[in-house]
């Protein structure tokens, strides 16, 4: 291991993707079929794949979501991802920038993302640890268009030196939204969003959670190996898959939580984002997969993945019949196996999804 924890997180994301990612079923989007229709009636060069996002235009549905900075390595991988963001039209969000606000010196890892993409649409990230002045000051680093602040009581726990006091977490996020002057994401980092906590925030004033599910980067795995002991092994399937978030926010009992969705978490083939589109998500993030493409080909490949996405969303799109991202929703999906006993506990209705594009006339 390196002195340095981003590093650490770095190098581990990459070796437990490696080694999980064609043995390991992902966020649950394998359980998750669109049905086909023969007759779509579109034109493929009419689709629209824009969205908005906290009340901002993207030309792009799917965003690379917080990773790194706050290390000389991470800076550099930071100005890698900027500039494949700039060239795509791809919004960004940077990793935490808690390291920045303690030490200055890390300040220019974390403000190349914005020198690297100077109209790219930008999240700055921040703990619910921060006070509101440190929230201020995250977001003016990267001149950022919008904060987002992560929620990681699980990797907190395992991680060594993580924090054991989570009492005062959501008045601070509380404060935050009321306090700084652009739009605040709440995000889990790996294990979902429960409805009740989605419904928790919007009582403190939050507008949009990314519910961030389990399935791909796991930080259980990465924060027990840098253990000694390893002790928490056992503990590497806790959470919701991001597919049983979003099934959770559209379908659950008591109606859908009033904020609007971001999706990641495990979503690795254009598929995956229109599936998760489909499901209620504005927009769909993207950290480990992107990160792969650029530690192993490099910078100009992440550019070439970045562009085939978006055209690959497009084609989906048309196959669906969906000339929009709202269109999305009059897709029939069937839910099964281990996410369909899920959503049935939850109380979703998932003979209704099956059939939507009848129920949409
Ligand atoms: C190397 C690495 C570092 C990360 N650091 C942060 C962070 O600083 N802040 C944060 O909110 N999420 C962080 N994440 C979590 C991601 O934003 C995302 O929620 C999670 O990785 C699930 O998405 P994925 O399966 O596409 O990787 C990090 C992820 C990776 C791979």
């Amino acid at each position: 291991m390196s002195s340095n924890r981003k590093d650490d997180h770095v190098q581990l994301a990459e070796e437990l993707t490696t080694e999980t990612s064609t043995a390991r079923p992902t966020g649950g989007f394998h359980d998750l079929r669109f049905m086909h229709h023969s007759f779509n009636g579109l034109a493929r060069d009419a689709v629209d794949i824009s969205t908005t996002v906290t009340g901002t235009h993207w030309d792009v549905p799917f965003y690379i979501n917080a990773m790194t900075g706050g290390s000389e390595k991470t800076g550099q991988i930071n100005a890698d991802l900027a500039r494949a963001a700039a060239a795509t039209g791809v919004a960004m969000a940077s990793g935490s920038v808690s390291a920045a606000l303690r030490d200055p010196s890390l300040e220019p890892t974390f403000r190349i993302v914005r020198d690297s993409a100077p109209d790219a649409f930008l999240f700055a990230n921040v703990s619910p640890e921060a006070s509101v002045e440190q929230a201020r000051r995250a977001v003016s680093l990267l001149d950022a268009n919008a904060l987002q602040i992560h929620v990681n009581p699980a990797q907190e726990l395992v991680m060594p030196e993580g924090d054991r006091d989570f009492r005062p977490w959501l008045d601070r996020i509380g404060e935050i939204v009321a306090g700084v002057e652009v739009p605040v994401v709440v995000k889990e980092v790996g294990f979902g969003l429960s409805r009740e906590s989605i419904v928790e925030l919007t009582a403190r004033g939050v507008t949009t959670v990314d519910v961030s599910g389990r399935g791909g980067t796991n930080f259980i795995d990465i924060e027990n190996h840098r253990r000694s002991r390893q002790e928490y092994t056992y503990l590497s399937g806790w959470g919701q898959t991001t597919v049983e978030c979003l099934l959770d926010t559209l379908h659950g009992d008591g109606g859908a939580p009033e904020a609007d969705i971001l999706a990641s978490g495990g979503v690795r083939t254009p598929l995956d984002v229109v599936r998760a589109l489909a499901l209620g998500a504005r927009a769909v993030g993207v950290s480990g997969h992107f990160l792969h493409v650029l530690m192993t080909d490099g910078a100009d490949a992440l550019v070439d993945e970045l562009t085939a996405w978006s055209d690959q969303v497009r084609t989906l799109m048309t196959l669906l019949g969906a000339a929009d991202v709202p269109s999305l929703s009059s897709t029939d999906i069937l839910v099964t196996g281990e996410t369909a006993e899920f959503a049935r506990l939850r109380g979703a209705d998932l003979q209704a999804l099956a059939h939507r594009r009848t129920a949409a006339g």
